[in-house]
């Protein structure tokens, strides 16, 4: 079928093309109510299903006769392992350590911690939790202590699953000691903490709280999966926000495995039996997604990958991996393919490998320049496809669906949107704008099924963050603009959101432990330009009057207190102390006017700015610290 024939349907008809998609599932009960509203007034999907993932992801594929097929290749250079698991082998993992977290009194409903690095255990720990109803919170590795320690009190788990250490290019995570930190550091306690021992001579701090992975799934019975209602939250995912406060998106249950079997074959392309290498992390949505619950869902075998695109031991890493184990589509940031371009910019360490196996290369999570599109295609000669999506939306919005019809890639351009996906680009006002200009992106309600349902526990975020700037429309935090041909191209955050590394991170949150220096007046945090990285954050300081402290010492403490507070992965490297920062009359600091001089984009001065000849003051300091683009 054509894409537009496909797509329109999906627009005109979303209960029967819903309908008809969630039937590629095995329910306990099948949907008769396919879309309704909540106890909120906004929309679900299939209300009186049940269903439940673990049994979707792996009891299913066993009754089908394929528990021998590989369900999970974890491949870990900075460990040296390799690890096929099948779909049996899994089932056991999983049913036991499910067993385990009910006999320690976790029951539906309860929310459960999970902050482990790529390894297995990450994935049965998940696919545990559905098993039961246990609602699951994943957090990243990268962020520190004080991070987790607000997830604990926002989500308030019984339980924690943790592992004893992960281990990034120069150094061991130490994540038991993180967690205890953590806990030390919330108000609310959870009851058990669970440690998967890595045997890697780690010293694990010991707790009363304690208990041991290994031990619970020996002496646990397996348990079968629960039917669980279609709108019971699978699990909750803090993203960044425009305050300091992560927003914690709730996906459901039906409405997430309906999108996610059909993105894999409609956008992906895959079949069942395929491999698919989504190189993320479980600590982020694609690795929700399309490490974890996609390819599980589809049958497919999913490549869990420890390590880096580059030093994990070389830029060939992704290429052997692709070769190694026939991975049909990838999935990466195009961060990635910058950090291995700029190792190998010729692309000779592909030509060692075979990979003929490679269909697709997906790239999504910040916007893709053309060089690194280009790039990408000369060097695999594959379709190289952007698409654009967000923690809320669990799935992609905007793609080039190969599944259905391969279309002509667009440089620059994530192409149309996905099914189910009404996309369209307004103005302040509310209006479609026409082609060409830029707006505001948007997605007229209802979503399609497996988007957010709400944040945990704050209904008025949801609407006040999502809902309410156009009424009747979700609202991306995005801006771009429609091409004559409906290729649309996303601009960037219109927030305080950058985008370092294919991470989300919160500016204002930042801003605020700089503001809280004890040396610091007034700041503004905002994100640059970075070859390799995309965006990378910038602060600007004023010292307060008294200040005695020289310069040098307040931005390494002011560093310091960033990376301790939110962790390595916020990558905030760079503090300048200035005179004075750009002002309105009334006071407000013009951060984007401060970020538009660095990246050399056009800016018009604000009519309101306090002092104009400050623009010549803040160019010479970033000429003179090469900031941005120069
Ligand atoms: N646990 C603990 N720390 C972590 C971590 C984790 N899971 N992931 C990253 N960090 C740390 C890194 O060690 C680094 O610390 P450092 O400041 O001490 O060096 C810091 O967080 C920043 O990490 P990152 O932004 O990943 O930078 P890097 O220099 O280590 O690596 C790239 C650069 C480009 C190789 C890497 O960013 C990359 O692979 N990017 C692709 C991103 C991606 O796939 N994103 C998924 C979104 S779809
Ligand atoms: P996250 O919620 O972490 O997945 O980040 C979502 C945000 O990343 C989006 O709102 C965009 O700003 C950005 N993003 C993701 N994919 C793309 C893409 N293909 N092109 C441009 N921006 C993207």
């Amino acid at each position: 079928m054509l894409y537009q024939d496909f797509y329109k349907k999906s627009i005109k008809y979303p209960e029967q093309f819903w309908k008809e998609q969630a039937q590629q599932l095995d329910w306990y009960k099948q949907p008769n109510t396919i879309l309704s509203k909540d106890q909120h007034d906004y929309f679900q999907w299939f209300e009186d299903g049940q269903l439940n993932l673990s049994y979707l992801c792996i009891d299913k594929h066993i009754k089908d006769g394929y528990g021998n097929q590989n369900a999970i290749i974890y491949d870990s250079p900075v460990t040296n392992t390799k690890q096929h698991i099948t779909y049996n082998q899994l089932h056991k993992e999983v049913s036991k350590l499910a067993g385990g977290l009910l006999s320690l009194g976790l029951k539906k409903g309860d929310t459960c911690i999970i902050y482990m690095p790529m390894i297995p255990q990450a994935l049965y720990a998940m696919l545990a939790c559905v098993r039961i109803g246990v609602i699951h919170s994943v957090v990243f590795g990268g962020f520190a202590p004080h991070e987790l320690a607000i997830r604990i009190d926002d989500c308030k788990p019984k339980a924690v699953i943790t592992a004893s250490n992960g281990i990034e290019i120069q150094r061991i995570i130490p994540y038991k000691p993180y967690v205890d930190d953590a806990i030390a550091q919330a108000k609310n306690k959870p009851e058990h903490v669970i440690v998967f021992d890595r045997d890697q001579e780690v010293d694990i701090p010991k707790k009363s709280y304690d208990v041991d992975y290994k031990t619970l799934v020996e002496t646990s019975l397996a348990v079968d999966a629960v039917p669980l209602p279609a709108t019971h939250p699978s699990y909750i995912l803090y993203t960044s926000g425009t305050t300091g406060k992560p927003k914690g998106i709730i996906r459901d249950t039906g409405g997430y495995a309906t999108a996610l079997k059909f993105s894999m074959k409609n956008v992906y392309g895959v079949n069942e039996d395929d491999v698919y290498w989504a190189a993320s992390d479980v600590g982020w949505v694609v690795g929700h997604s399309f490490i974890v619950y996609g390819p599980l869902l589809n049958r497919n075998t999913t490549i869990l990958f420890e390590g880096k695109p580059i030093k994990t031991p070389d830029a060939s890493t992704f290429w052997r991996v692709i070769s190694e184990h026939n991975v049909k589509v990838m999935f990466t940031a195009p961060t990635a393919i910058r950090a291995i371009k700029k190792e190998d910019p010729e692309g000779q360490m592909i030509k060692n490998y075979d990979l003929s196996c490679l269909k697709y290369q997906f790239l999504a999570g910040e916007r893709c320049d053309v060089a690194t599109l280009t790039w990408t295609q000369e060097k695999l000669q594959v379709p190289v496809i952007d698409h654009w999506w967000q923690t809320e939306s669990g799935w992609p919005m905007l793609a080039n669906m190969v599944g259905v019809q391969l279309q002509e890639v667009r440089p620059g351009s994530a192409s149309f949107p996905v099914s189910g996906y009404d996309i369209q680009i307004l103005n302040e006002e509310g209006h479609e704008v026409e082609a060409g200009v830029e707006g505001y992106v948007a997605a007229k309600l209802p979503l399609p099924p497996g988007t957010l349902m709400n944040l945990w526990g704050n209904t008025e975020r949801f609407k006040s963050g999502y809902l309410n700037k156009f009424p009747g429309y979700y609202f991306s935090g995005d801006g771009g603009y429609k091409d004559e041909d409906g290729y649309i191209f996303i601009t960037g955050r219109v927030d305080d959101i950058i985008n370092v590394a294919g991470h989300r991170l919160s500016t204002a949150e930042m801003e605020e432990i700089v503001a809280s220096h004890k040396s610091v007046a007034e700041c503004a945090v905002f994100g640059v330009h970075c070859d390799i990285k995309g965006q990378k954050p910038l602060g600007l300081v004023v010292l307060k009057s008294d200040n005695t402290n020289d310069n040098d010492t307040i931005q390494n403490e002011i560093i310091k207190d960033v990376r301790h507070e939110i962790g390595a992965v916020a990558s905030f490297k760079d503090v300048l102390v200035v005179n004075r920062l750009p002002k309105t009359r009334s006071g407000k600091i013009l951060r984007k006017l401060l970020r538009n001089i660095a990246d050399e984009q056009q800016y018009n001065i604000p009519s309101t700015i306090d002092d104009v000849t400050i623009i010549d003051e803040i160019k010479t300091i970033y000429q003179t610290h090469h900031i941005g683009i120069h």
